[in-house]
């Protein structure tokens, strides 16, 4: 493991909670760099050493954040809006590359505890490879929360891990009812923050979301402007707790499902052409019906969907009256393992499936083998949700001392046998798809959208190379060959990467790969990397500030 750390020099992999490697050389270098690791290979060239602020001290490893790019990063965006601000582009970008990227994420930290707790921003690139030019766009998401925030300087709602600070205690029982009766499925009363996630619609349109059915809205893609909360008619689906993660099908429909406390899991489709009228498949009762599971992503092909019950439960009581629990407000149950709810689509049964313990942000893909036995299912699987604590932005905004290495995922597969028998054990376990000892820590995996569930080889991420758990570098899993290629951005931090293949491609890899960077010096930049190689191409500079969000999509102009 440290022979292969050393290999991939400046780009040490890490592991588990182990010291953390000696510092590498700190010669300025506002360069990006390229690397291959491989579990076979003995050949990696090593990357160039980062750049360094000038408040790091000589101790620190070279791919710690800057203090720079920590404060922008982690920190609030412009309140105003701003629309088609042009960009200052170096490099060339593809020909075929024309349309919006368009991402989500916080963009106002300055009194929150955790990175998922800030109000939403939309950020709207307008990408036009012909002339090479692009243009930035940002607005907050109008919502409740937001809307309250900014006019009194005080939050309305808790957030996932910060709660208001209450004037009384007529406010603060006020906040408990309505949080209860929120897990419930019985008020409204509960955060709309729209924060998680953007993704088009049919129409033209677009929706942001976050875990709570109050907090999506509808967006429109040129102006980034609120629309108005999506308001579901006519359905039976009860409960407030949802996952920003709708999965799309072949057809335009999308699944997705709500959780409530004493109720358990709905599945549900919308309709490609009218989102708002949801349609329930199936019901699957929790296993500890008053202490849900936290779902925040599931797979799905078209005929399955997934729902992993992974043993991390909701303690309703610290959601309610405060205080920490094993992740957050969670409390983990690894003795109660991973069940794997498999929903057929097509007519809402259900089987039922074991597995090992684990916590699952964000599922890579998912396919059906070609005779429909088997049902594979890939995931960034880290083995506890120590995660979830590592995200507070204090640990996140501090400056590097040795010590323990935050948590990390890998690149599993599940294969689940559709013919066997209900509750039974899922042959094998998690399996890896790359060797470990050359897998970085990494989530936000993406598939080509082509790829979507389908047999597919590649993956792109974002990865961490460390001591830092930040995101500060952009991987390529090839899981043919087992290996991991790894742009790394010195001394800054990125969002989650954006595959958009090219038009009539040959190879599956043939396209572009987009990031959002901010930069060591703490200046914000879209990356366009080659999805082959991860070399960059070109840069795209904002003149202003942002923080590192969460999700979003390519649309594209053709
Ligand atoms: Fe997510």
């Amino acid at each position: 493991m440290q022979a292969l750390q050393a290999r991939c020099a400046g780009l040490p992999v890490g592991g588990r909670r182990s010291p953390p490697p000696a510092a590498a050389g700190g010669t300025a270098h506002p360069a990006a760099a390229t690397v291959r690791c491989s579990a076979a290979s003995s050949t990696q060239k090593a990357a160039p050493s980062s750049s360094s602020s000038s408040s790091s001290s000589s101790s620190t490893p070279a791919s710690w954040p800057s203090a720079e790019a920590r404060r922008a990063g982690y920190g609030s965006s412009p309140r105003e809006p701003a629309l088609s601000v042009p960009a200052h582009v170096t490099g060339r970008l593809p020909a075929w590359l024309r349309g919006k990227y368009i991402r989500n994420g916080p963009g106002e930290l300055s009194e929150m505890e955790h990175m998922f707790d800030g109000y939403g921003m939309l950020l709207g690139f307008d990408i036009d490879g012909k002339n090479n030019s692009i243009t930035g766009s940002r607005r907050f998401v109008e919502s409740e929360a937001w809307k309250h925030y900014s006019a009194t300087g005080k939050m309305r709602w808790r957030e996932f891990a910060t709660a208001p600070k209450y004037a009384s205690l007529g406010e603060r029982l006020a906040d408990i009812v309505n949080t209860l009766l929120g897990t419930l499925g019985l008020s409204e009363a509960v955060t709309d923050n729209a924060s998680v996630n953007v993704f088009p619609l049919q129409d033209g349109s677009a929706v942001a979301m976050t875990e709570t059915v109050q907090g999506t809205y509808r967006v429109d893609l040129s102006s980034l402007q609120t629309l108005g909360r999506v308001q579901y008619r006519g359905d039976k689906i009860v409960g407030d707790l949802t996952t920003a993660h709708p999965q799309p099908m072949p057809n335009g429909d999308l699944v997705n499902l709500v959780s409530t406390v004493g109720v358990g899991f709905h599945v549900y489709r919308h309709p490609a052409a009218a989102f708002e009228q949801r349609q329930l498949i199936a019901k699957v009762p929790h296993r500890r019906p008053l202490a849900p599971a936290w779902v925040h992503d599931f797979p799905a092909t078209q005929n399955y969907a997934v729902i992993p019950e992974m043993p991390l439960y909701f303690n309703v009581g610290k959601l309610l009256f405060g205080g920490r629990s094993d992740a957050v407000f969670m409390d983990w149950a690894p003795q109660d393992r991973t069940t794997l709810h498999v929903v057929d689509l097509r007519d809402g049964s259900r089987r039922s499936y074991k597995a090992p313990a684990c916590f699952v942000f964000h599922w890579a893909n998912a396919w059906e083998s070609e005779d429909g036995r088997y049902l594979h299912i890939d995931a960034c699987l880290y083995d506890d949700p120590e995660i979830c604590n590592d995200l507070y932005l204090d640990p996140l905004r501090a400056e590097y001392a040795p010590g323990r290495v935050p948590g990390r995922a890998y690149l599993r597969r599940a294969t689940i046998d559709l013919q066997a028998a209900d509750g039974s054990e899922v042959p094998g376990g998690w399996q890896p798809l790359v060797p470990d000892e050359v897998c970085p820590p990494f989530d936000f995996p993406k598939v080509s959208p082509l790829k979507r569930g389908q047999p597919y080889r590649y993956v792109w991420g974002a990865c961490s190379v460390r001591p830092t758990s930040a995101h500060n570098s952009v991987g390529k899993w090839d899981t043919q060959a087992g290996t991991v290629q790894i742009w790394n951005e010195p001394g800054g931090l990125i969002g989650e990467p954006i595959y958009v293949p090219a038009p009539d491609a040959a190879a599956e890899d043939e396209g572009a790969v987009l990031v959002v960077v901010v930069e060591a010096g703490g200046a914000s930049s879209l990356v366009c990397l080659d999805g082959a190689t991860l070399q960059e191409q070109a840069r795209a500079r904002l003149p202003w500030q942002i923080t590192i969000g969460f999700h979003g999509c390519f649309v594209s102009a053709a």
